[in-house]
């Protein structure tokens, strides 16, 4: 396994790989990035990781400078699980200048749910996303299912700028107890640890409701809510949305209406989504809804 941190290096190691994988990352490498890596290992090669804690996407509030930056111990999982490539650029590699020129994300997609509490979160995603695009041209680049929203975003703007990488999906690795592994999972105390999974618990729970054949998804929505309050989180959504644009599903319609023989018609496909801070880490979750 190679470590390259410049561009024209990459580019020179790459040229001519028609079939290169690439798991976009931020480090601090747990078992949901690796079973990207291993699934990368099944569609191309070479397998590229890149390694870059993206400052565009952090808020200025926010953990950019204590984001957990682990390069050693990332490189040795990276090895073990056949990672052909790293890249790990550092800040002055992908931004030399300051970065004028930026993905816009469409209002209705980039501004609701991540990014109505995250303002810019995705335009910094995208903006380093296409990037990373140029830098590897990868022929598939996966995705984790864990960060929904920033899937479906990658998805529409590969599809509406017409990139010439396929998009995979890499599903949701939960702990033992339900919780969705992620890198600010460290962030938590031993107690906040423990009640860390009621966030996947509460959001089953809602999703239950729906299978049951509940439609006041608001009401839901917001006894959820109501339950992570009562056990000292602050969230900030809980949402049942569908999941072909996230957007908020038509309540009376799915349960309401028949088809011409007078079955009951489908629901559209839905997923419930979840972002809630505990103490002071923010987490995020989320089920499709079957
Ligand atoms: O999901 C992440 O870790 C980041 O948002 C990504 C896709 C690597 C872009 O910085």
């Amino acid at each position: 396994m190679e470590v390259i941190n410049r561009i024209d290096a990459l580019r020179e190691r790459l040229r001519g790989c028609a079939g290169t994988a690439l798991v976009p990352t931020m480090g601090n490498l747990h078992e949901g990035h690796l079973s990207l890596v291993r699934q990368a290992v099944e569609r191309g090669r070479p397998v590229v990781a890149s390694i870059f804690v993206n400052r565009l996407q952090f808020a200025p509030h926010e953990d950019f400078d204590t984001y957990p930056r682990t390069f050693e111990e990332d490189c040795e999982k990276l090895a073990k699980v056949g990672c052909d490539v790293i890249f790990a650029p550092d800040d002055g590699e992908m931004y030399p200048e300051p970065q004028a020129y930026r993905v816009q994300t469409p209002a209705g997609l980039g501004d609701i749910l991540e990014g109505e509490f995250r303002p810019g979160f995705f335009e910094g995603v995208c903006t380093v996303v296409l990037k990373l695009f140029n830098c590897v041209a990868p022929h598939t680049a996966i995705f984790g299912k864990k960060d929904y929203q920033q899937l479906m975003i990658v998805r529409r703007m590969v599809r509406q700028l017409n990139l010439p990488v396929r998009i995979e999906a890499g599903e949701i690795v939960r702990e033992r107890d339900g919780l969705a592994m992620s890198s600010r999972n460290r962030y938590l105390g031993r107690e906040e640890r423990s009640e860390a999974a009621h966030l996947h618990k509460v959001l089953s729970a809602a999703v239950e409701r729906v299978q049951a054949g509940e439609r006041d998804f608001a009401a839901i929505e917001a006894a959820a809510m109501a339950t992570l309050v009562e056990r000292g989180w602050e969230p900030d959504y809980i949402a049942i949305r569908r999941r072909d644009d996230l957007s908020v599903p038509d309540e009376a319609g799915p349960a309401g209406s028949a088809d011409e023989a007078g079955a009951p018609a489908l629901p559209p496909p839905l997923v419930a989504l979840a972002a809630a801070k505990l103490g002071s880490t923010r987490l995020i979750d989320n089920i499709e809804i079957d």
